[in-house]
């Protein structure tokens, strides 16, 4: 395959699980964030979450040190210019996406290829601002990221068979399963699993039930592991309103319209866990 060095734009709640499972793998790894805050606290999170592996015995010390020795952190985008291969995790927002594509693109060697981790937008939008469409793919992965065992490995009309190949085997040397999918807004998990929120949302609108009976429903009734709710509060309030809006601009079906009440929550600054209220409050 040819990837030594990996690059992750964004350290946040996806960004530093990729960058974790990137080191975890083996690679030589460089991620980025753009202030020392924003670093330090992925990083951290990071840190604290391989601490729990040693403590539960699923780790060593010594893994743990060798993992973090390959993982090192920056605020300059300037510091990926080595890497094979760049996963960008930056925030779901398309012209801060496109403006990463084409700075990494001036930058990177000719061979290494660029990934986003988007789950709603088209890949091939991004793919268009850079001098290398045939080498830009999409690898979504899935919070928690060092748990979920999914990747879905996205393929544009301009990515090379050659392209394609090592992104799904650079996906599986993660440790991933891969879940070949076509750039399509939503790709195949998100196109199923938004509306599903979405319909509970507007089932606890109507009164159907209460969000704790729908959530209850929902684990006990099916075997998942969260009720819709909770999944809710676990992606983001605000991440799913995005997704839902880029997927209803797409689609125009009313299945994939926020209901009202997911925009107010979110104007109330109501985003789920990470900002300890969402339909549940988080302590
Ligand atoms: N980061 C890393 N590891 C974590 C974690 C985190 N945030 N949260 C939990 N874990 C690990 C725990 O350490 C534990 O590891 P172990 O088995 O080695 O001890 C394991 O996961 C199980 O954790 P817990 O026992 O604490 O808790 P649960 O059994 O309740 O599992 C869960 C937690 C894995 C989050 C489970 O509830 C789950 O699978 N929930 C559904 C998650 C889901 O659907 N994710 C997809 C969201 S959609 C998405 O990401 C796409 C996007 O585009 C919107």
């Amino acid at each position: 395959m040819g990837i030594e060095k990996v690059g992750v734009v964004g350290c946040g709640l996806m960004g530093s699980g990729i960058a974790q499972v990137c080191a975890a793998a083996g690679y030589a790894t460089t991620v980025t964030e753009v202030d020392e805050k924003r670093l330090q606290a992925g990083l951290a999170k990071i840190e604290a979450q391989l601490g729990r592996s040693v403590e539960k015995g699923k780790l060593s010390a010594a893994d743990k040190a060798a993992l973090l020795g390959r993982l090192q952190g920056t605020t300059r985008l300037a510091d990926l210019g080595k890497c094979d291969f760049v996963i960008e995790a930056a925030t779901e927002e398309a012209v801060a996406k496109k403006q990463i594509f084409a700075d990494l693109d001036a930058r990177l060697p000719q061979h290494a290829l660029l990934a986003s981790n988007t789950s709603s937008l088209t890949i091939i939008a991004l793919a268009a601002v850079t001098r290398r469409p045939d080498r830009v793919v999409g690898l979504h992965f899935f919070n928690p990221v060092p748990v979920m065992k999914l990747v879905e490995v996205v393929r544009t009309i301009a990515t090379s068979d050659e392209a394609w190949a090592t992104a799904k085997a650079f996906a599986a040397s993660l440790g991933k399963e891969v879940v070949e999918a076509k750039d399509t807004t939503g790709f195949v998990v998100n196109r199923l699993l938004v509306p599903y929120m979405l319909d509970a949302i507007r089932c606890y609108e109507q009164g159907l039930a209460s969000k704790e009976d729908i959530d209850r429903g929902m684990k006990l009734g099916c075997g998942y592991p969260m009720g819709p709710f909770e999944l809710l509060d676990f992606v983001g309030l605000d991440t799913t309103l995005s997704i839902a809006e880029i997927m209803f601009d797409e689609f125009r079906e009313p299945r994939f319209a926020p209901p009202s009440l997911l925009r107010r929550l979110v104007l109330a600054g109501h985003l789920g866990k990470k900002s300890g209220r969402g339909f549940y409050e988080h302590r």
